[in-house]
């Protein structure tokens, strides 16, 4: 396709709207569904609109030739997350007009013009790269998780998925001279199925999403009954990976963010507004009943999915973040006094910092940090030094968000239970890689967050124990969570309404119940064991490339792999990607404190989960090899 440019080498607007107006023509999910803004000339309305921006604000005459309309399907204007390329002047002047994705820069040197002499920000860590190519690594975390075949939990199967990734592992273990270490014989490999059909999960009829089972909501889960977990066919049930960003397949690697969501999530939420919405009150007329037996059979997913003693355990609140926040502002405010110490690591989110930071500076608390090592492991005899008869409450992370480090966090409980201080465990990144048991962690409590397990946004979960939050004030107050009210006295209810005061997100729990449906269906072993396959598979691919320098190189990670990037900027680093259709986060991932110890400020970090491929790490690694070709 061509277009006619002016004396000034800009676009003829007639040109430009015909070429737009095409454009939205043959998207198909975006045409015929609107009435067009302009029907003498039949324009689609969208390409009307952009055309319009464009003029009102006078940056048509920033839409140069040189960043041309060269690939039609990258035409997705009210998708793109981010200007285009930043890094070119021009694109940002778009940022708001809704039509970034129209003009894909396609030249590596035109996305980083006149800037060969850039420098990272590489401080000095004070420890040895050992991921820099050519340097040496005691520590190699691969030495002891080298493959076998045995290994897999997946049948094998010429044609299937695992097979894949199982010879593309091999040859990567080949490439690097590791020998197989780690070896499960068929019996044990054989049991880590979780998706047949004696799932103890099965979905129940009652509780469950009316349409499930019918077929077209649960690709991966059908074939998962007769044949190996295949992450192709899982990804089919999100629909959302079918998406194109900058006319490129949507590679999703931003799942420590926040996760996709399969169609029978999205379809039950749906289901809900239409055919069960009422407030949960559930004496009072029929969609009532609907509504509150939908929002209770949730709870009860969760309470199977942790293993909790009892529903009573299970409070719903928005995310993670409330969830520590009202253990802090509850049982911290009325169990702490000053000199008390509470204990932290250093691997914290800033949500599982700050709430206990201002609780100590409110109440003359001591806040105490477990340190780790160079690659990010909690140094537990540290831990051990810190803990005394002072210590009340140790709050961390199952897995750290930055790294990936995942924490032994049952010895951590137990260590901080044997000098009686109470446990709080952050699992929003662990609860969607591992199982993730409550009664067997032993955790005083444990919080999660629904978006990040599969599920909605604005829903989360805090398991407590149910004699502590019986014992715990209410965090907020009003309808729902009182027994009974009278000028001179409340009474509250027991955990955990006492706990959900107002009316809640009565849809995203029961969203939030799909979703742990879904992830039990496909087993969160299986998923467990192929994200840890998929990680080591992009690691190693990963350190081959000269100047990547990778940040948390802990022994025993989940899903994330944050690094920097030699010669790049890690917000340039993420837009090449970007252009790729790749989203990862770049930034300091709301966890200054650990990237800092590890002597960087921010990192570009791709997090994977199990509808991410072995195709897809592959495109995510050449296009970083692609940059290198650009700039050493
Ligand atoms: N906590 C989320 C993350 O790590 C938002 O990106």
């Amino acid at each position: 396709m061509s277009t006619n440019t002016n004396n000034n080498g800009l676009y003829d607007v007639a040109d430009l709207q015909h070429i737009a107006n095409e454009l939205f023509k043959a998207l198909p999910n975006e045409f015929p569904k609107e009435i067009s803004l302009s029907p003498d000339h039949n324009d689609h309305p969208k390409a009307t609109k952009v055309v319009e921006t464009l003029l009102s604000t006078g940056n048509l005459a920033e839409f140069t030739p040189n960043t041309s309309l060269q690939n039609p399907t990258t035409a997705y204007p009210s998708h793109s997350p981010v200007s285009g390329l930043g890094v070119s002047p021009s694109v940002g002047n778009y940022a708001n007009t809704g039509v970034a994705g129209l003009y894909p820069v396609t030249d590596l040197d035109t996305v980083f013009p006149n800037d060969k002499n850039f420098n990272i920000n590489n401080p000095n860590t004070g420890f040895s790269d050992v991921n820099l190519k050519g340097s040496s690594n005691d520590n190699n975390p691969f030495s002891s998780f080298a493959l076998n075949d045995n290994y897999l939990p997946f049948q094998t199967q010429s044609s299937s998925f695992e097979s894949e990734l199982r010879e593309a592992l091999a040859s990567v273990n080949t490439a690097f001279g590791i020998q197989p270490a780690l070896t499960l014989n068929p019996a044990e490999a054989q049991n880590s199925y979780y998706f047949l059909e004696n799932n103890p999960f099965a979905f129940d009829k009652k509780n469950s999403f009316p349409t499930a089972g019918k077929g077209s909501s649960f690709h991966g889960i059908h074939q998962l009954k007769s044949t190996p977990f295949d992450a192709n066919l899982i990804k089919k049930d999100f629909p959302i990976l079918s998406e194109k960003v900058n006319g490129k397949p949507l590679i999703w690697f931003d799942n420590a963010a926040t996760t996709q969501k399969p169609k029978s999530v999205i379809d039950r939420i749906a289901y809900f507004y239409e055919h069960e919405n009422s407030n949960i009150h559930r004496a009072a007329h029929e969609l009532a009943a609907r509504a509150s037996d939908a929002y209770e059979a949730a709870r009860e997913k969760v309470k199977t999915f942790l293993n909790a003693g009892s529903i009573n355990e299970i409070v719903f609140v928005r995310g993670a973040t409330e969830g520590i926040n009202l253990v802090a502002q509850s049982w911290g405010d009325n169990n702490l006094s000053a000199g008390d110490e509470i204990v932290v690591s250093n691997l914290e989110h800033h949500a599982n910092i700050v709430p206990w930071k201002r609780l100590a500076d409110k109440k003359g608390l001591k806040l105490r940090v477990i340190p780790v090592d160079d690659d990010g492991q909690i140094l537990l005899d540290e831990y051990a030094k810190l803990l005394n008869s002072k210590t009340k409450i140790v709050a961390f992370t199952q897995v750290s968000n930055a790294l990936g480090t995942v924490t032994p966090a049952k010895k951590m409980v137990e260590m901080a239970q044997a000098v009686g201080a109470k446990v709080l465990l952050d699992g929003a990144q662990s609860v969607s890689h591992m199982k993730v048991d409550v009664q067997d962690l032993n955790a005083d409590w444990l919080v999660f967050s629904g978006h990040k397990i599969f599920g909605p946004t604005g829903i989360g979960v805090l398991y407590g124990k149910e004699d502590l939050l019986n014992d715990m004030q209410p965090y907020q107050s009003g309808g729902n969570m009182i027994q009974d009210v009278t000028f001179e006295e409340i009474k509250y209810h027991k955990a955990p309404n006492r706990f959900e005061a107002g009316t809640g997100n009565i849809a995203d729990a029961i969203g939030l119940g799909a979703a742990i449906d879904y992830v039990t269906k496909i087993g969160i072993n299986a998923i467990g064991q192929y994200e840890h396959y998929l990680l080591e598979y992009a690691t190693k691919l990963l350190k081959e490339i000269p100047g990547v320098r990778l940040i948390g190189t802990a022994a025993n990670k989940a899903s994330v792999l944050s690094f920097n990037l030699q010669g790049y900027s890690n917000d340039e680093v993420g837009q090449a990607l970007n252009k790729e259709g790749i989203a990862v986060r770049t930034g300091h991932h709301c966890a200054q404190p650990i990237l800092r110890r590890l002597g960087v400020e921010t990192t570009v970090r791709p997090s994977l989960a199990f509808y991410n491929t072995t195709q897809d790490v592959d495109k995510f690694i050449e296009t970083l090899w692609e940059l290198k070709k650009v700039r050493f």
